[in-house]
């Protein structure tokens, strides 16, 4: 009986290994680990995640070593939230729409048309409002390191999408944000929150007839295949908390804290500026690919504003209407 325990659980290690960016670590590093959801090589948070790793496996050779686990494979968005506060993961990056069980404030990142473009979102982030909610969880012990952007969202589905009527109906995959929600309910269409990874899966089978995400995710996780086309609404911002713990930070020695968080600064503002190369580069990937994109008139691109507008009023009250004139005007 040993035995067989033995071989499955080595079998089960030697999948995990494959599954994360390898690692040359030096000996006596410490090593810990850095889980992330997305995929494929050109994606933003791919990049940023293994220049990190790389970075902090050079300048803090010995000392620390971060093995990177994308896709999914360590933990999944469910979990990987409760195995940072376990001490099971030391490095994430989860979408901020994904933290509506532990504050309300981050709800304003996804109202929908708060930010025109991604350099709004930037700007918002690095003014003083953006930067005190980078550490709204203090209190849960979730430290924030910095914002990484990940883009503009855009609306897929099994048939065209030119005003929010055409939406009318179906039901559209959503990440675990009630803003999200709401936003789908004020284009008359059904929410369904799903985790990432099961999304294609979804689609595929009709579980659900649309979703909601960047050129990067649709491209590296292959939605335009599954879907009629992908609508240029450029309704919401998909943006990442690059994140730790205190229980982490507080156990590293105050230099190697301090050089840790250079890098995090570092590898963050160079994330930011090369996100909209990417970002360009996996819609023309979709193109190449086959997949089919639609771009709205201004006379269109109105009615989704109308449409989901009346979504601000409604999360006033718990998101805050300070921080939201804030993001608003920036
Ligand atoms: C991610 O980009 O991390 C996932 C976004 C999603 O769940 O749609």
């Amino acid at each position: 009986m040993k035995i067989v325990v033995a071989t499955l659980s080595a079998f089960i290690m030697s999948i995990t290994v494959q599954n994360a960016v390898a690692s040359d670590c030096a000996p006596g590093a410490r090593v810990v680990k850095f889980s992330h959801v997305t995929g494929g090589t050109t994606h933003p948070k791919v990049v940023a995640a293994n220049n990190f790793a790389a970075r902090v496996n050079k300048e803090l050779s010995g000392v620390l070593c971060v093995e990177v686990y994308p896709n999914s494979t360590l933990f999944g968005d469910s979990k990987e939230l409760e195995a940072l506060l376990l001490g099971d993961v030391q490095f994430l990056a989860p979408s901020l729409s994904k933290f509506g069980s532990y504050t309300k404030k981050l709800g304003v990142f996804d109202l929908p048309f708060i930010f025109k473009d991604m350099d709004a979102a930037i700007r918002f982030t690095n003014g003083k409002v953006g930067k005190s909610l980078l550490n709204s969880m203090e209190d849960v012990g979730f430290v924030g390191l910095g914002y990484w952007m990940s883009g503009m969202k855009y609306f897929s589905a099994n048939k065209p999408l030119l005003l929010p009527s055409d939406a009318k109906g179906l039901k559209f995959r959503v990440q675990t944000s009630d803003v999200a929600k709401a936003m789908i309910d004020a284009m008359g269409a059904s929410p369904q929150p799903m985790a990432f990874a099961e999304v294609y899966g979804a689609l595929q089978t009709g579980v659900v007839d649309g979703q909601e995400n960047t050129w990067s995710n649709i491209y590296t996780k292959k939605f335009f295949e599954v879907q009629d086309s992908t609508t240029e609404t450029n309704h919401q911002l998909l943006a990442y908390l690059f994140m730790t713990s205190k229980e982490f930070l507080d156990s590293l020695k105050p230099d190697v804290r301090a050089k840790l968080a250079m890098i995090a600064d570092e590898v963050t503002q160079e994330a930011n500026e090369s996100v909209k190369a990417a970002e360009a580069k996996n819609r023309q990937n979709i193109l190449d690919a086959g997949g089919k994109i639609r771009t709205l008139t201004p006379e269109q691109r109105k009615a989704w504003v109308d449409a989901m507008k009346p979504v601000w009023k409604q999360f006033e009250g718990e998101i805050g209407k300070d921080i939201i004139d804030a993001a608003a005007g920036s």
